[in-house]
Order: C-alpha cells, then sequence, then structure tokens
C-alpha cells in the first residue's frame, strides 16, 4: 500500500527535472518515422546509460556534466540499436533541450506560488539544458530557482546535490518537500532528510535503498493537497 502521508511545515517544493517534470520519452517519440521500431528501445537504452553514466562517473570520479553525459548514452544506445546515423543523434539532442512538460505542470507550480510557497528545480542538468528546457515549456515565471549539479561537480546521490536547496532557500532538510519520478532520486533525497514525495508515473516497485518517501503519489496533481498544511 503506497505511503500518503501529509507533508508537514513544507517552506519549498523542489522538483527534478528529467522523468519528473519533462518527459525524456518525448524526443525519441517526435523521431518515430525515422527509428521505425527501434524508438521505444532506443530511449529506454538512452536514458538508463544516461543515468548509469552519472553514478559511475560520480564514483571514477571523472565528472562531466549532463549534456556531454547524454550525449554519450545516446552514442551506446545508438550502437546497441544498430543506428548509426549523425543527423539523427544531432536531431534527437536538440529535442533533448525542448521535452515535453507533463501536462499537470504548469497548474501544479503555479497553485503552489499562489500559496506563497517556492518552487524550485534540481537536478543533473547543466545549467543550458534546463534553461533551455525551462523556456521551451514555458515555465520560467513559475520557479523561483533552477539549481543544477554543475555547481557542486558531482552527480545526484551525492549529498552535496541536495545540499544546494538548503542553501538556496535558507531552510532545513525537513522544510524542503522533493518531489522524483525516479525512484533512486526520492531514495537519495529521503536519505539526505527531505520530505519526499515519489511521483511514481511508471508504477515501478519501491527500490531497496535507505531513504524512504512520505508519500506515494502517481502524478503531480495530488501535491497542492499534500502540503497544503
Ligand atoms: C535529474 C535526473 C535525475 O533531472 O532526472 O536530475
Amino acid at each position: 500500500m503506497p505511503a500518503r502521508r501529509k507533508l508537514e511545515n513544507v517552506g519549498a517544493c523542489v522538483f527534478d527535472a528529467y522523468g519528473t517534470l519533462f518527459d525524456v520519452h518525448s524526443a525519441a517519440a517526435k523521431c518515430r518515422d525515422d527509428l521505425g521500431e527501434k524508438a521505444d528501445a532506443l530511449s529506454a537504452l538512452w536514458r538508463q546509460k544516461q543515468l548509469e553514466y552519472t553514478w559511475l562517473r560520480s564514483l571514477m570520479p571523472m565528472h562531466a556534466d549532463f549534456w556531454q553525459v547524454t550525449g554519450d548514452a545516446l552514442d551506446y544506445a545508438m550502437a546497441a540499436t544498430g543506428l548509426d546515423n549523425t543527423a539523427l543523434r544531432e536531431k534527437l539532442m536538440a529535442l533533448y533541450l525542448a521535452l515535453d512538460a507533463y501536462p499537470e505542470v504548469p497548474d501544479t507550480l503555479a497553485s503552489l506560488r499562489s500559496m506563497d510557497m517556492k518552487t524550485a528545480i534540481l537536478s543533473n542538468g547543466s545549467p543550458m539544458m534546463l534553461e533551455a528546457a525551462v523556456a521551451s515549456a514555458r515555465l520560467t515565471d513559475l520557479l523561483d530557482a533552477v539549481l543544477s549539479v554543475e555547481a557542486v561537480g558531482i552527480f545526484k546521490v551525492s549529498p552535496k546535490t541536495y545540499q544546494l536547496a538548503v542553501d538556496a532557500f535558507n531552510l532545513p532538510p525537513e522544510r524542503i518537500c522533493f518531489m522524483s519520478s525516479n525512484a533512486w532520486d526520492a531514495a537519495g533525497a529521503a536519505n539526505f532528510g527531505f520530505q519526499v514525495a515519489w511521483v511514481n508515473r511508471f508504477g515501478q516497485p519501491r527500490e531497496r535503498l535507505p531513504g524512504e518517501p512520505k508519500a506515494e503519489i502517481t502524478s503531480l496533481e495530488p501535491l497542492v493537497d499534500l502540503v497544503r498544511g
């Protein structure tokens, strides 16, 4: 039974970007004519490798920004699915800068702001990528801050990344509510001390990792009621 505890005394709502606000599979979906039956496999592998490379580079440690990692992961995924097409690679990368936002995102952010709640993104994305995605989805005026892990040169789930939100809002971790559809990110953020709502968009089982989300939701729609206090 998914947890649905109220989020208490929240001073800021901080969102993961990719998979949570933005649909990472919308890039490949817009290239279905080029990708044919390989579209879903390519998109899944692209995302999987992108995340693996963030964890591996953080362990090595050999940081490169998320744009580089995203391109490297796409190169791997294209090779693995037998695609060799430079123009298609460039098209997919360009589309990654203009991903679709999930439909409930603008209204959710607007409702939170109307309650005087601070809103922010905290993402692995590089500042350039996040600026482009936020502008393309017309979310710029709905966010108080867009925080990139580039400020600390390491990827999630390093505690240094979550600390960026603490520093940005001058709030203790327990007053920050963090939303991610990525269960491993939800675990990392809960382990850090945030109140976490796991946005389980894909019906996944919970991770067997330290850090327990306080609430599990399937889209961002219930969030406003959860934080209303
Ligand atoms: C992000 C990745 C984890 O936006 O989706 O940080």
